[in-house]
């Protein structure tokens, strides 16, 4: 029996053979998607998925106000082209909304702008209400949230969003990323909302590369355990307050069980139908690892002190703000997998 495996964001599809061993991937074509695959030395392979483009849409088709505007408040978002942001353009459209997606090389219907270039960020921003806000991660995330937020302030923005990340805080700490963009926006004077999501469900696509090589699939994080978030809901969250005020409030959203990455791994095999394996990479092999592939230094001890926290239990948050945004629960890890490996 083969099985199909669908990614969603790159819209990526693998064949399994009876083995296990993928065989085969497509781009699947027409979606726009594409995938990055970067080597990690060793066993460990990491896949890095960006989102696909926005399927077309087009904000001339939404309905216009008498002065020439766009009815309801055109919403601009953010990382268009990434896992969240893709997504969240789809569900806002889904839902009638006049959106406008930001990339910096646009594309169809993708508008310009670039963090780094204030001068497109106010083009960006232009008759915009309400803006998504989503960094890529890195050190130059504070300094790319103040750089919206300022063109937001200057550019009559109503309200933003801001994505975070699970465990954000003010306290001072190595790849504590977006605290200084949070407290930009909670005192920008705007209409702001915080969603900070636990680790996404598609970080276990970087496993792919090690399931199609046969090899176990390898784990930084022991048997710690981890809420993993259906990127689906986190843009759901997102396009609900978005389109409805939920003004000052912080939401940590994750999934509805604490899953080790054995236990993801049992949901895979299960999913797929055959055994995949786990091999346990202890932090130091994980560091050489990410050195050799020629990670900045400041993006390792993030990555090492993320995989250290969870080993050591010590990111084991479940909260129900899914389910209090979106009255319903917030999906399973087997959810996302049977949608993505069935
Ligand atoms: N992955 C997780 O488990 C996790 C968990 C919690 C929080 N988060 C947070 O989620 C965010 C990442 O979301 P994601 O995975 O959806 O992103 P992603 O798929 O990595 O996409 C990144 C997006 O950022 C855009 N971008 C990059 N540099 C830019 C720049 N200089 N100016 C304008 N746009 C730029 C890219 O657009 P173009 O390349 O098209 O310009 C792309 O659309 C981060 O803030 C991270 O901290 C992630």
């Amino acid at each position: 029996m083969w099985y199909a495996a669908v990614v969603r964001g790159p819209a990526t599809s693998t064949s399994l053979s009876p083995a296990g061993v993928i065989r085969q991937t497509t781009v699947v074509a027409g979606s726009g998607g594409r995938t990055v695959i970067g080597v990690v030395a060793g066993a460990s392979v990491t896949v890095s998925i960006h989102g696909c483009t926005p399927r077309a849409y087009s904000e001339s088709s939404y309905p216009r106000t008498a002065a020439g505007g766009q009815a309801g408040g055109m919403i601009l978002v953010t990382g268009a082209t990434g896992t969240i942001g893709s997504e969240l353009v789809r569900q806002l459209e889904a839902r009638g909304a006049p959106v406008r997606g930001m990339t910096r090389k646009p594309q169809g219907p993708l508008v310009q702008g670039d963090f780094d270039d204030p001068d497109s960020l106010r083009k960006a921003i232009d008759g915009v209400d309400t803006v998504f806000l989503l960094t890529a991660p890195g050190p130059w995330v504070p300094a790319h949230d103040r750089a919206l937020i300022e063109a937001a302030v200057d550019g009559g923005v109503r309200k933003i969003v801001k994505l975070s990340a699970i465990g954000s805080t003010d306290e001072e700490m190595p790849g504590n990323w977006h605290a200084a963009g949070e407290r930009a926006l909670r005192e920008s004077g705007l209409a702001w909302t915080i969603l900070r999501p636990a680790g996404f469900a598609s970080n276990s696509l970087r496993w792919l590369p090690a399931i199609q090589a046969g090899q176990p699939i390898p784990n930084q994080t022991g048997l710690g355990r981890h809420a993993f978030v259906d990127p689906r809901d986190v843009a759901a969250v997102a396009a609900e307050v978005l389109l409805s005020d939920h003004s000052d409030q912080t939401y940590t959203l994750t999934g509805p069980e604490l899953l080790s990455v054995p236990d993801q791994v049992a949901v895979l095999s299960d999913v797929v139908g055959s055994p995949l394996s786990v091999v346990d990479v202890p932090l130091e092999v994980y560091a050489e690892q990410l050195r050799a592939a020629g990670l900045d230094e400041a993006v390792v001890t993030v990555a090492l002190r993320g995989a250290e926290l969870i080993r050591s239990g010590g990111e084991e948050t479940v909260t129900d703000d899914v389910e209090r945004v979106l009255g319903r629960p917030a999906r399973t890890f087997a959810e996302w997998a049977r949608a993505h490996f069935a």
